[in-house]
């Protein structure tokens, strides 16, 4: 049995109902036992049992936090498209060079053609980077193979990055990204190739939810419920793009499936909003996508807020909409730009980033949960969320040893 004890540390534990904002407790102590935190308070009430016989760290009088949780990227993909932001940049608009057959298919073609160790050598950089700034479970999409044999390669590279670094992946199939272009003017027939698919991945253990593009230059309506049906006949659990560039009320359906969550949501409405409050759906927002797309209509946050849907904040890692491999930023933009405080960005990236993956074991300091946590050399909380290009992550433990 291991029993490590951190002491000298100011805890912001980010519990749900805390009476102190971000849950702090100051001159706190966090007790681990194999790889689970058993105890989290002011050290003057440490129980005895904690007292002797263990392993004590000093935490230096670091702000501790829970490990970050990056819960939306596309963090496997080969090439660039740093041509398509010049063309942006001379006022083509993101939606026009997908349909000119640039944009998401460019990068399909340039993911195709690498090999697995290159598609492997090039996400690992950037999932480093979102370690780098603390991240201890991350999401990673598909979405740039769509053909049963691309899908595959994406999602083992997926998987075998979360084996080699010391961090949790959970996969999603987005199959129903983009259309490619061997099926130009069929979407009906790729649907039916996304829903085959889909239990041929799932049967090599590669798939751990479902999501799907809902839009004018992604799914209809229809198409995405094909997807979600093929997916809860699978039991696995659907997320959604959804309301990015246009309203068209994916969000509605999405909880209709009982959705973890539905990201972007730039178009949302008040029925939408709704929707997710009954279903128990998580908003997933994007700042970095909206930034480098130079959107500027935001995301309902006032609506979100007043029905008690939880918002998460994620990077959107992915080459087209938000090359960013900074969930810090992310934070800062959160606020900056969507007037979230830096309190509910802090939650997004920690607690509801963990209920939008489904893991009820993480994203809070509380007895019972995985001991993820991040020691910054910050004083309060908000610095994390104020400073951008700085990165304050002194250590990461990982199920309680430094990784
Ligand atoms: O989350 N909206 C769709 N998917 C990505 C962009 C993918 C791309 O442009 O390569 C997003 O913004
Ligand atoms: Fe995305």
């Amino acid at each position: 049995m291991s029993r490590q004890l951190w002491t000298h540390a100011r805890l912001a534990t980010l519990a749900p109902g805390a009476a102190a904002p971000y849950g702090l407790v100051d001159d706190g102590a966090l007790a681990v036992e194999d790889g689970t935190i058993a105890w989290v308070g002011p050290r003057a009430e440490l129980p005895p049992a904690w007292r002797r016989g263990v392993d004590e760290h000093d935490a230096g009088g670091a702000l501790v936090t829970p490990g970050l949780v990056d819960c939306h990227t596309h963090l496997v993909w080969a090439g660039d498209r740093a041509r398509e932001f010049e063309l942006r940049l001379q006022g083509a608009s993101y939606e026009a060079i997908a349909q000119a057959g640039g944009g998401i298919v460019s990068t399909v073609r340039a993911t195709r053609a690498a090999s697995e160790a290159e598609l492997l050598a090039q996400s690992r950089r950037r999932l480093r980077a979102l370690l780098a700034e603390g991240a201890t479970t991350v999401e990673i999409k598909s979405g740039y193979g769509l053909s049963e044999a691309a899908e595959a390669k994406c999602l083992r590279v997926a998987r075998r990055l979360g084996a080699e670094e010391r961090v949790t992946v959970r996969t999603t199939f987005l199959g129903a990204h983009a259309l490619p272009p061997e099926f130009a003017g069929r979407p009906d027939a790729y649907i039916d190739e996304v829903v085959r698919m889909l239990p041929l991945l799932h049967a090599q253990g590669l798939v751990d939810a479902v999501d799907a593009f809902c839009e004018r230059i992604g799914f209809s309506l229809a198409q995405t419920q094909r997807v979600f049906e093929a997916a809860r006949a699978l039991r696995l659990p659907v997320k959604l793009h959804a309301e990015q560039l246009s309203d068209s009320a994916g969000t509605q359906l999405a909880a209709g499936f009982g959705a973890l969550s539905c990201d972007h949501l730039e178009w949302l409405g008040e029925d939408g909003v709704r929707a997710m409050a009954r279903a128990g759906t998580v908003a997933v927002l994007l700042p970095g996508a909206y930034y480098f797309l130079r959107d500027t209509r935001v995301p309902p946050v006032d609506l979100l807020r007043r029905h008690g849907v939880p918002m998460a904040v994620s990077t959107d890692c992915n080459p087209g909409t938000s090359p960013c491999t900074s969930l810090l930023l992310m934070l800062n933009m959160a606020c900056t730009l969507f007037r979230l405080t830096p309190e509910e960005a802090l939650a997004g990236a920690t607690r509801h980033a963990a209920r939008a993956l489904g893991l009820a074991d993480r994203g809070v300091l509380a007895a019972g949960r995985r001991a993820d946590f991040v020691l910054w050399d910050v004083a309060e909380p908000a610095q994390l969320a104020y400073a951008f290009g700085a990165n304050p992550c002194r250590t990461t433990i990982v199920e309680g040893t430094i990784r």
